[in-house]
């Protein structure tokens, strides 16, 4: 069931619970817990959820029961876009979002959410481990919107998928339209590859798709499967377009506001968080192939992609070169890439 907005607004900043009502655990001598609202876009199944969950309740061990997190799956506060306006403005402490939508509040975010950018999942993991380099990003749109950047795990690596016919060559995507992430540059790379793009958020594609509003969209196999695109989209084509991040948001203030112990003891849970985002992530999407595969789904590996990453190139050449934020940070892309190749 959704939570209404005006259920939300009456809960600014952090709810305190008596620790009964919590389900135990917690400070001696009864103090109070303040549990913080993660928003999450998927179902419960995803390594995300189990993530924000461990988060939970590992940072209530670590602050003797002063915090603790409850997460929201399946949209219940938002989408991502709402949602991030939400932890902005504190009326959700937490939430996590795709890279993509960071652009539009800071477009510098763009370099990891290129097409073809990062050559494997573990130059990624490689890239998003050590948050220090990433400061500069991460923590730039703290004053002015009060978002921290907690940490990046892998959204796996993403590829095409439609009703209509498998993709091979970038001919294959003319005419089709396909729901792409709410940012210019996930529009401008679906169209440099041939297809017609359709930014939307992620609940609404299953029905875009089993209506023929969208022929397709452009995913991991984990959100192909897990929300049932699979059932409505049969082509799942290795394009292999992107390997993208997720990122897990806190609101500045209230992330501030805590001591600097229980502050210390949540930034030390994020390799943890990661650890468990980023392998579960790796399960979960071979179960979802798996099922897929079971319900009629076709997955082909034989894709040109060559002659995909030639027609981003440019849009990648023209993001790089606004400015030395960027160059820095696909500098750090470039290395990670040698040292883990595809
Ligand atoms: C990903 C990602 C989500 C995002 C989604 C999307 O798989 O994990 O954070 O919602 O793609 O396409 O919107």
């Amino acid at each position: 069931m959704k939570l209404s907005k005006v259920l939300l607004s009456g809960v600014v900043g952090t709810i305190s619970l008596g620790l009964a009502a919590c389900g135990g655990g917690g400070s001696e001598g009864g103090g109070s817990q303040t549990m913080f609202k993660l928003a999450f876009n998927q179902t419960e199944e995803h390594p995300q959820y189990q993530a924000g969950v461990a988060l939970g309740e590992k940072l209530e061990e670590a602050t003797d029961g002063r915090y603790s997190i409850k997460v929201y799956p399946n949209e219940q506060l938002g989408n991502q876009a709402d949602v991030m306006q939400n932890v902005s403005d504190g009326t959700v402490e937490m939430a996590w979002t795709a890279a993509a939508v960071l652009e539009g509040y800071n477009p510098d975010f763009v370099v990891f959410n290129l097409p073809y950018v990062f050559d494997s999942m573990a130059a990624q993991a490689a890239v998003l481990a050590d948050r220090e380099p990433l400061a500069e990003l991460f923590d730039s749109l703290e004053e002015s919107k009060s978002l921290t950047v907690m940490a990046g795990v892998s959204a796996g690596t993403r590829n095409v998928y439609n009703s209509k016919h498998p993709i091979v060559t970038p001919e294959d995507l003319n005419g089709l339209k396909l729901r792409v992430q709410q940012s210019d540059s996930q529009v401008a790379m679906i169209e440099a590859m041939g297809g017609i793009a359709s930014p939307m958020s992620q609940g609404e594609v299953y029905s875009a798709i089993q209506t023929g509003v969208l022929d397709g969209a452009e995913n991991n196999e984990a959100v192909y499967d897990g929300l049932k695109h699979s059932e409505v989209a049969k082509y799942f084509s290795y394009t292999r377009h992107m390997i993208v991040p997720d990122y897990l948001l806190m609101n500045t203030d209230i992330l501030n506001a805590m001591s600097d112990d229980d502050r210390a003891a949540l930034l030390a849970l994020m390799p943890e968080v990661q650890q468990i985002a980023n392998d579960g992530l790796i399960d979960y999407i071979n179960v979802s192939i798996e099922h897929a595969e079971s319900i009629g789904a076709q997955f082909n590996d034989d894709v040109d992609t060559d002659a995909f990453k030639e027609l981003v190139q440019p849009m990648n050449e023209a993001a790089l070169a606004e400015n030395e934020l960027r160059q820095t940070l696909y500098g750090y892309v470039q290395e990670a890439n040698a040292a883990n190749p595809a």
